[in-house]
Formats: C-alpha cells, structure tokens, sequence
C-alpha cells in the first residue's frame, strides 16, 4: 500500500490494532485481569519483591533465593549516578517538571554508560541494570536537591523499593513502607503494549540503543493521559474541599464533557484488576496519615463515576492517594511510576531487538497537491 491521497482508514489511536508479539504481559480487558509472564498479578501483587519482578520480566521466571540476592546487589551496585549528571540534576530549573529532569537525566546517562554505543546482547543486559537502578537515584536525587538536603548514596544492604525510600527521604524506611512501594513498583511493572511502551518498541525498532528507547518512554509516560494522571488525579481531590462538594464537582465537570482523571482504560471495559490492591491501601495509609477524608472523597468520586458514566477507576486513581498518604509529592506521582514501567519497557525493548523489523506505519495524505514553485526572489 502506498502513502496516497486515497482514503483508506484510520485506526484512530490504533485501538485493537496488532503491532507486536510479545511473553511480557497480558491484559485481559474483558474478564479484568493482568498476567505477569503468565502469573496472575493478584498472586504476585503481595507476595513478592520487586527484584522478583524483575527477574521475571527479564529471564521469563521467578528467581530462586540465591539468583534473587545476586539481582538485589547488582542493582545496588549500579545505583549511583555520574557526578555529571547530578550536577545537571543541580542545575534544572526549579520548577522544571520532575519527569522532564528524569528524561533529560537518563538520556544524559546514555552518553555517560560504558556501553554507550554498544548494543551487543551482553551490554544491552548490562545497560538494563544500570537503567532500572538509576532511575529511582535521579527521582530521589532530584527530591533531595529540591528540598535542599544532600544527596545521598544507596545503601548496600537495602532492597530497591528500601533504597528508592532511603534515598528520597534519609532514614532506613520501615518494613510497612517499603512494602506497599514494592506492591507499587510490582503493580506499575507493565502492561501491554501501552503508550509509552509502544514508544520504546517504535525507537528500538530503529535500532537506536536503548538510552533512547527509555528517554522516549519517559517522553511518552509524562502525559495526563498515560502515566501523568495520577498527578491529575491528587490536583481534583485537592479542589474538592469536603465529601459534600464531590456531586456538584462531578456534575460540574461531567456537564462541561471534562474527563474525570484516573478513569476509564484502553483495553480495562470492566474493573483494572489493580484497583482492588490500592484501593485498599488508600484507605488503610490515608487513615494511618489521619487523612481518611481524602480516601472518602476518592471512593464516593469512584461510585458516582462508575454508576454515571459506567467507567471504572484505572492504575492511576488510588495510586495518587497511596503515593500522597506515604508523603510522596504529587509531582513525584508519575516518576514512582516511571520506576516500575522501566524495567517493563527493558523486557519490551530486549523482545523488539532479539525479534526486529522498523516500526514504520502509513498515512493519508490530505494535504494539497500539484503545487506550482515560486523562487524566494519572486515570491509577494
Ligand atoms: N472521564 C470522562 N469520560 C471519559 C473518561 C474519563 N476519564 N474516559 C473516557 N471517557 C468517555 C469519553 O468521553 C468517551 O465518551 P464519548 O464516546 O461519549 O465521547 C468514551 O468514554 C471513550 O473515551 P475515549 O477517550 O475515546 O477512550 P480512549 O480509549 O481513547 O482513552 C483514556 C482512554 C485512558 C485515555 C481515557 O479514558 C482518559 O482520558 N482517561 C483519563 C486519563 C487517565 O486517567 N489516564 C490514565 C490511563 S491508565
């Protein structure tokens, strides 16, 4: 087929289109569920560690405790960041947004890798650990630089989840913490062929190394439609001042055909399998932080949303609550995210290199045709 004047259809966002086979994850939008490698996330969700996950997404299985501790400590071996690219993370303008610093931090780290230029199967594994292990450094550096408190360096000893806390706040996390920013991290790992994963898979399949697939993801992922929602989300609950207010606001918005941030799914046309976890976390962490009226608020929202508009909250909706309850500022919301959806990108990425043909669509062209040049000089 050729790129022509004809009129031939459009898939409008390519929804329901094929673009690529892959043993990451399933989404199951019909019977509501989400498979990991072929486990059930309901199975994992709570019952394992991150650095489970991502074994699972990188070597096709759960590791076994000595393959789980070797994974642990290499990561945290490859934590730090060049000086370079903290100074860089010193420089960003104060109110640059949080994932426009990590996109620029981890395309800064592309020039920085030993393996920079390498895209061998052997530096691609090497430059996945790095990549997953800094990026939680560049979010928790940028939070440290930004309430102006010194950067700090990983601790060997602790997990991710416990280094990612560690370093964004000073002080060895708690046990109930780091554990529901490990459900966070396992329940944000991938899913699909999602937008920002699908831009991962369209820049590698352009052979470029995979720095640029990753910084295009970050590109993709910073959207209020995709992984920026969850900041959307906490901005309304914050303009609803009371549980009382929540009907009007709702009507308000429904009536001026607004979205409602946090809802309605791609593939999801019954209830994302994830809520059930951060729902139930919102409302246990939002009591514990003597904030349970932001939960009430977030549930009645859910029920008038579902009965009215018949769309369910997705990922992002008791995320935002969850993160908010933990002392996470909202404009960190979509870099946790960005955490997890790194090491789900990685898989996608290593698939489309081992299995690669250039991503490259069509178009119809509806611009104008048989146009008669006229030179600068003579042009009026
Ligand atoms: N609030 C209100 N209405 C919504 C809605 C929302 N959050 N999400 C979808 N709808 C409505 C649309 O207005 C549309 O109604 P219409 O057919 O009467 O015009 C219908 O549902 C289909 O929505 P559409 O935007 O075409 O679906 P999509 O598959 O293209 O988009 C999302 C999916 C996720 C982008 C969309 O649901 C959305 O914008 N949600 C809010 C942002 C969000 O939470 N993103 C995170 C996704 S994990």
């Amino acid at each position: 087929m050729n790129e022509s004047t004809e009129k031939n259809e459009v898939i409008r966002g390519l929804e329901n289109v094929i673009a690529a086979n892959t043993k990451t994850s399933l989404v199951d939008g019909v019977n509501g569920e989400l498979h990991y490698q072929g486990y059930n996330i309901n199975d994992l969700a709570e019952n394992t560690q991150f650095e489970e996950i991502i074994h699972l997404f990188w070597q096709g299985r759960l590791p076994d405790v000595a393959e789980f501790e070797e994974l642990r400590s290499r990561l945290v071996a490859e934590m730090r960041l060049p000086s370079q690219v903290i100074k860089m993370i010193e420089l960003s303008p104060p109110n640059a947004h949080p994932m426009g610093v990590l996109r620029t931090a981890v395309s800064m780290l592309g020039m920085f890798d030993p393996d920079a230029e390498n895209s061998s199967r052997a530096s691609n594994q090497r430059k996945a650990i790095r990549i997953a292990a800094q990026v939680p450094t560049i979010v928790a550096a940028l939070n440290r630089v930004r309430r102006r408190e010194p950067v700090l360096s990983p601790d060997p000893e602790l997990n991710l989840s416990g280094n990612f806390l560690y370093m964004m706040n000073g002080g060895i996390p708690g046990q109930d913490e780091q554990k529901v920013i490990d459900l966070v991290l396992i329940l944000l790992t991938d899913h699909g062929l999602n937008a920002s994963t699908f831009a991962a898979r369209v820049v590698s399949s352009t052979l470029a190394e995979m720095h640029s697939a990753v910084s295009a993801a970050l590109g993709a992922l910073k959207g209020p439609l995709h992984g920026g929602a969850n900041q959307r989300v906490m901005e309304m609950l914050q303009e609803i001042d009371n549980i009382d207010e929540v009907k009007a606001y709702l009507d308000g918005m429904l009536a001026d055909k607004k979205k409602i941030m946090g809802f309605g799914h791609r593939v999801y046309k019954v209830q994302d399998p994830r809520t059930n976890h951060l729902r139930k976390y919102s409302e246990l962490l939002c009591r514990q932080a003597k904030m349970s009226e932001l939960y009430q608020i977030s549930h009645k929202i859910e029920e008038i949303v579902v009965r009215e508009k018949g769309i369910y909250p997705n990922v992002d909706f008791y995320l935002a609550t969850v993160l908010f309850a933990l002392g996470i500022s909202k404009e960190y919301f979509t870099p946790v995210f960005a955490v997890a959806r790194t090491v789900g990108w990685i898989a996608h990425i290593l698939e489309q290199y081992a299995d690669n043909r250039l991503i490259r669509p069509a178009c119809n062209y509806e611009g104008k045709i048989g146009r008669r040049f006229i030179p600068l000089s003579e042009r009026r």
